[in-house]
């Protein structure tokens, strides 16, 4: 990692890991997905889209916070041709941020996801910085990655909203805090938006596009663009509300998920086999509406009028969850949560579950 006029590190492919170093310096910068136009394709068709909101050329990109979300939407951003800044408040998290891009870049090569030849130019696009004024300068387009804490998010957007440029569109990676709130700590609400990526960020293709009571239209349009250059799944979410669609879904399931252990219908485990094996399967293929469509709307009426009442509808969260917490039994990551957990075991269901999501993209890039 090397410092620049900045005081910014930068990362240089000598420098970087024995994966940069093998790769070499790459004179055309480009980085593909396979079957997709080139990064330079993209950012040519970029600079002819003109610059500021409205137009479609948000080139220069800052990602605050290089956490689990954060390097990872640095990651896809320079993928897509964008020159980022990556901050966050310590130089070492910014170097475990680039060692987990490398890796994760490393992963998509051995899965053939993209071509070896466009790994550093890449990498090359991503500077960190501890420095938020730095990061900030000359940004068209922020996202903001820190921990889910309202006022934290507020202080970072206030500080944002003086050291961005008029034109720069602020976003929020918030898993469902208001957009509202935090478009209130600046002077340009309407520039303010949601974009929720979903983790893994560089291989799950949603990113929720949130609007705040005083987000435009034209802040809306433009973080779906930019989010389709991406080569991601934009969907817009009209309304500021908590957990917007995908945690509201998903926290549904799990709250009936946990109903169904705690009243002894079945074990963690089936439950868990339930959705690998049965309906989990069609929903990266089909959504609920459609598998209602399909199944006849008649049935399902019928369906929906014995069993809703039957269903969880507690506001309270569910018992066994508030049990495991307070005794400490967090997950993989205190050892114990639902299962027991090793490093190991860990590290091989997110190893399987990132080869299943790479096998899709795959799939995807195939046109299959
Ligand atoms: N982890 C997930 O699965 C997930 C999924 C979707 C959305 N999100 C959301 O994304 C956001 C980030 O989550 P995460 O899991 O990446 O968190 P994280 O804790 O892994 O990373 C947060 C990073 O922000 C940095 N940070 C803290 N204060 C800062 C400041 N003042 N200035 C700059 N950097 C600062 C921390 O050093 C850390 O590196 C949260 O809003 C979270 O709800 C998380």
């Amino acid at each position: 990692m090397n410092t620049d006029k900045h005081g910014c590190f930068s990362s240089s492919f000598a420098q970087l890991s024995p994966l940069s170093a093998a790769l070499g310096v790459c004179p055309r910068p480009t980085w593909r997905l396979a079957g997709e136009v080139s990064s330079t394709q993209r950012r040519d068709k970029v600079n002819m889209e003109g610059k500021g909101v409205g137009s479609g050329e948000m080139q220069e990109v800052a990602v605050i916070g290089a956490g689990t979300m954060g390097h990872g939407i640095a990651q896809e951003f320079a993928r897509s041709g964008h020159r980022v800044a990556l901050h966050d408040l310590r130089g070492d998290v910014l170097q475990g941020a680039m060692a987990r891009i490398e890796i994760n870049i490393r992963a998509c090569c051995e899965a053939k996801l993209i071509a070896l030849e466009d790994v550093p130019a890449v990498l090359g696009r991503i500077r960190t910085t501890a420095d938020l004024g730095e990061a900030a300068a000359e940004a068209d387009f922020v996202v903001e990655a820190v921990a889910e804490d309202l006022a934290l998010k507020q202080d970072i957007f206030r500080e944002l909203d003086r050291l961005c440029q008029q034109h720069t569109v602020l976003a929020t990676n918030t898993s469902g805090l208001s957009i509202t709130r935090i478009a209130a700590a600046t002077t340009r609400p309407d520039r303010v938006v949601g974009t929720h990526f979903w983790n893994p960020p560089h291989l799950i293709p949603l990113v929720e596009v949130v609007r705040g009571d005083e987000t435009s239209d034209e802040t809306t349009a433009l973080a779906c663009r930019i989010i389709e250059r991406m080569g991601k799944s934009p969907v817009v979410v009209h309304k500021d509300v908590p957990g917007f669609v995908g945690n509201r879904l998903q926290f549904a399931l799990l709250r009936e998920a946990l109903a169904i252990v705690e009243q002894g219908i079945a074990s963690v485990a089936d439950v868990d086999t339930v959705v690998k094996t049965g309906f989990g399967r069609r929903l990266a293929v089909i959504g609920p509406l459609e598998t209602a469509d399909l199944g006849g709307l008649d049935v399902f009426l019928a369906i929906a009028r014995y069993l809703l009442p039957e269903l969880d509808c507690s506001t309270e969260p569910p018992a066994l969850l508030a049990q495991k917490a307070q005794q400490g039994k967090l997950g993989s990551k205190t050892g114990e949560g639902f299962y027991r957990w090793t490093r190991a075991k860990a590290q091989a269901i997110i190893a399987a579950r990132d080869g299943e999501l790479m096998r899709r993209l795959r799939q995807c890039n195939n046109g299959e």
